[in-house]
C-alpha cells in the first residue's frame, strides 16, 4: 500500500473537472484518505514547489498555483505513485497521450490541470505540507 498527493490546480477547478478527475482515481479503485478545497498562499505555494525555486518558470508558477482555489487530496492503494503519474500523462500535455488526464484536458504546460507526488519522498513531504495527520482516515 502506498499514498499520494494528487492537486487539482486553479485551472481545472476554474474549468470544472473536480468531479471528473476524483471520479477517475475512484473508478480506478483508489481510496480516498483526505480531501480538501484551499486557496494557496505564496508561503506554502514556494514550499511545495521548492526544488523548482532556481528555474526560470518558478515566479509564474508560483503566480499560478496562487491564482484561485485548488482542491487537494491523498490517495491510497498499490503503487499508487506511479498509477497516479500514469493516470496524469506527461508533464507537458502535447507530450500526454490521449486517455490521460493532461492528455484529454490540457494543452499548454503552465496550464496543465494536476499535479501529483513524483517519488516517495515527495509524497510524504507534500502531504505533510498540506494535511494534519487526523485530516487522513
Ligand atoms: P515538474 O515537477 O517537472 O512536472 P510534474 O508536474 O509533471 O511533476 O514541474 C512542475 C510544474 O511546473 C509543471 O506541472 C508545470 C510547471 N512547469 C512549467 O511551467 N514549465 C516548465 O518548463 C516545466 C518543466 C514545468
Amino acid at each position: 500500500m502506498e499514498r499520494t498527493f494528487v492537486m487539482v490546480k486553479p485551472d481545472g477547478v476554474r474549468r470544472g473537472l473536480v468531479g471528473e478527475i476524483l471520479g477517475r482515481f475512484e473508478r480506478k479503485g483508489f481510496r480516498l484518505v483526505g480531501l480538501r478545497m484551499l486557496r494557496i498562499g505564496r508561503e506554502l505555494a514556494e514550499a511545495h514547489y521548492a526544488e523548482h525555486r532556481e528555474k526560470p518558470f518558478f515566479q509564474g508558477l508560483v503566480e499560478f498555483i496562487t491564482s484561485g482555489p485548488v482542491v487537494a487530496f491523498v490517495l491510497e492503494g498499490p503503487n499508487a505513485i506511479a498509477e497516479v503519474r500514469k493516470m496524469m500523462g506527461a508533464t507537458h500535455p502535447k507530450d500526454a497521450l490521449p486517455g490521460t488526464i493532461r492528455g484529454d484536458f490540457a494543452t499548454t504546460i503552465d496550464e496543465n490541470v494536476i499535479h501529483g507526488s513524483a517519488s516517495p519522498e515527495d509524497a510524504a513531504r507534500e502531504i505533510a505540507l498540506f494535511f494534519r495527520e487526523e485530516e487522513l482516515l
